[in-house]
């Protein structure tokens, strides 16, 4: 039988060239033939979910100061694309309920969690679920692998994925020790061999690695077997997968 590719997931969008976390990197990484994107969240200090993968918006920002501090009025002023480069002066910071409203429900999107549970955090990302009609085309993700398990208790149609920079015996028993349904391992591209892949893709995980860039690295995950790659440069992906299925 022959496999089928892996899904390109942008990383931040296409963060090797357009300002991360951004619409118009989520838009560049869908031009270029993503399938999904990955995104990170935080909640500001009026309770809306905010796309920035720092707690800060220091280095990403013109500006200074905690995500958990600002309103989402603040980080409304702030511009996120001219420090990337100038020619992306103006590029506001996104809510995720502005993503899911520019990018079609056939993009997956993997949201991934950085700030800290709680019970806005719950409320609020049921509520765009809903209002976007997005938990069959959402996967959410973190390093704090409590809070998926909490999310999955109180919305058990979620698939989370679990992301990880340290190694395990067994990967797939990793996630079986949850307690809960994992959707997708996220683990640091370096930890995985192909055995790990092939056993956790039997078991019915998708392994989704991050955040692999080098046209090297792609080929030999490509060829492990992963089924979704995590990249900055999802154009590369592209080009490396079309020369694969001729
Ligand atoms: O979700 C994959 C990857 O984004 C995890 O690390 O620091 O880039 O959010 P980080
Ligand atoms: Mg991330």
């Amino acid at each position: 039988m022959k496999q089928t590719q892996p899904l390109i997931i942008g990383h931040r969008g296409a963060a090797g060239e357009a300002p991360e976390n951004t619409l118009v990197s989520f838009l560049l990484a869908v031009e270029q033939g993503a399938h999904a994107l990955e995104l990170d969240v935080h909640l500001s200090a009026d309770g809306e979910m905010i796309v920035c993968h720092d707690e800060t918006v220091t280095r990403t920002t013109n500006g200074t100061g905690a995500i958990a501090h600002m309103t989402v009025e603040q980080l409304k002023q702030l511009d996120a694309g001219a420090r990337f480069n100038p020619r992306f002066a103006g590029e506001p910071l996104p809510l995720l309920a502005e993503v899911f409203a520019a990018i079609p429900n056939s993009i997956m999107i993997n949201v991934e969690v950085k700030c800290s549970y709680s019970d806005r955090l719950l409320e609020r990302f049921t509520e765009l679920l809903q209002e976007y009609d997005r938990l069959s085309s959402v996967v959410v993700s973190s390093f704090d692998h409590k809070i998926l398990v909490k999310l999955k208790q109180a919305l058990p149609e979620l698939r989370i994925g679990l992301l990880y920079t340290a190694n395990f015996a067994s990967h797939r028993l990793m996630a079986e020790q949850t307690g809960v349904e994992v959707y997708s391992l996220h683990p640091y591209y370096k930890l995985l061999d192909a055995e790990d892949i092939q056993d956790a893709v039997a078991h019915g995980l998708e392994v989704y690695p991050f955040t692999i860039n080098a046209e090297a690295e792609l080929q030999q995950a490509v060829e492990a077997g992963v089924t979704g790659i995590i990249t900055d440069y999802p154009e590369r992906l592209r080009r490396l997968l079309a020369t694969h299925a001729k």
